[in-house]
Formats: C-alpha cells, structure tokens, sequence
C-alpha cells in the first residue's frame, strides 16, 4: 500500500485529482467507482478545473455512485446521485448516460442491489475506485460488523455513520437509515483504488488502520491490505495520529 501524506488540504486533493487525471487520459473509457460526502469535493473542483482549462475529456468515462440513500429519488436534494451530477457530472461535460446508481427507491431493493451488481460486472467492473473513510473504518456504506457483504447489497446505517451524514440534512431525524451500497468484493475487484482522507477526525481511524496491517470485519478499510494497487493519500490532520 502506497501513503501519500500532504501538508494541507489542497496539497492533497490535487495528488488525488492527478492520479484521477492520469486514469482518464490513459483510458478515456476508464469505468470508475466514486463517493460522496465532504472528502472529494476539492477533488472533483480540481477535476472540473482540469476540464475546463486543460480539456481533461470525460465524454467517454463511466461512474458508477458507490451507494445511495434508501427511499431517496435521483432528484432529491440529499440523494448521493444528484451530489455527483451537481459536483461532476455535469461540470465535466460527462453524458448521464454513462452515470449509474442504485435504484433506492425500488420496491424490491434485495432485487434493484444484485441487479446494480449485475450492471458493474456487465461494464467490466472498476477501473478505478475512488474511497472516502468513516470515522468507524466503513468504506462505501460497509459499515464494521460481525461480517461484511461480498456485493451490492442493502445496509443499516450505523447511529455514529448516521449522526455524521446530519449536517447535510434540516434535522438528523430525516437522515435515512438504510442505503444500498457496493459490497467489499466490488471494490477490491477494482484494478486500482485510491482513498483520500482529510482532517484530524480521521486521524484516529486512520491510525487504527495503517498502524496495524491485521484484516477485520471491524474496519472494513483494513481489507484494502489484500488490494495489489492501493494509494491512501492524507492531509496532515488524517496523519496527525500516525507514528
Ligand atoms: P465524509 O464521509 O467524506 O463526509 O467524511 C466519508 C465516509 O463516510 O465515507
């Protein structure tokens, strides 16, 4: 596993925004795999800057939502697929034909997650998986448990996960409580993954982590150990806690 530790904010989202530029240039039909939330914002402003400035070219590239609130619709102003339309989708001049997500809405979301897992395996499967981090180690919503989910699959938000996603929403009791998210083996089938971690309230997730190389269900970011291509790129904040 590759550590890349950058002195700010920015630093960092630009080593992640150029290793994604770097994918989309050497394969402008790269299928990728991409988060929401706070973390890849800087990124995909950097991306929509490349685009516009350097003619970085997404007209070919898929994305696939890495997981989506149950019972919110494409255009619910919470709902993961619209955050990526809005932060890049459309900024980057990419066809939303070539956008994918989890029907959330689905009255069978057993049937709309195997169908999900079906489409990324039609695709080929991911070129390049772009990962935030909780604070408790989920990665996409695969959230610490007793087991974790090979596939796409339906998850139960833990309190913590569900309290952090508050911000985004008027009062925490309109945060949904499920999601339908990619399971483990859809990520670590990707042939690359990049995770970008920022600030001091991942440092002791991060430490927990990269302090020990040990794999449990418990952090399911510590499964990236048995990935051959992983770069984990921090702020100093996320590396404050790091020996
Ligand atoms: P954040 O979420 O980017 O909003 O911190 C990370 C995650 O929950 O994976």
């Amino acid at each position: 596993m590759k550590v890349i530790v950058r002195h700010d904010k920015e630093e960092a989202e630009k080593v992640v925004a150029d290793l994604i530029a770097g994918e989309v240039r050497t394969n402008p039909e790269i299928v990728m795999s991409l988060p929401t939330g706070s973390t890849p914002v800087g990124v995909f402003s950097e991306l929509t800057r490349m685009h516009e400035e350097e003619g970085l070219d997404f007209s070919s590239v898929t994305c696939f939502n890495m997981d989506e609130y149950v019972g919110l619709g494409r255009d619910h102003a919470q709902s993961y697929y619209r955050f990526l339309r809005e932060n890049l989708y459309e900024r980057v001049g990419m066809s939303l034909e070539n956008t994918f997500s989890p029907d959330a809405c689905a009255a069978n979301l057993g049937r709309a997650a195997d169908d999900y897992s079906s489409l990324i395996k039609r695709a080929g499967g991911f070129d390049l998986t772009f990962l935030g981090i909780g604070r408790d180690g989920h990665i996409s919503f695969n959230m610490p448990s007793d087991a974790l989910h090979p596939l796409t699959h339906v998850e139960r938000l833990s309190e913590a996960a569900v309290r952090d996603n508050a911000r985004f929403f008027e009062d925490v009791s309109e945060v949904p409580t499920q999601a339908i998210t990619i399971g483990m083996r859809n990520i670590l089938e990707s042939r690359r993954i990049v995770l970008l971690a920022l600030g001091e309230a991942k440092a002791p997730v991060i430490a927990r982590w990269l302090g020990s190389g040990l794999v449990t269900t418990w952090l399911p970011a510590s499964f990236l150990w048995l990935h051959p291509d992983v770069t984990v790129v921090l702020d100093q904040g996320a590396a404050s806690e790091l020996r």
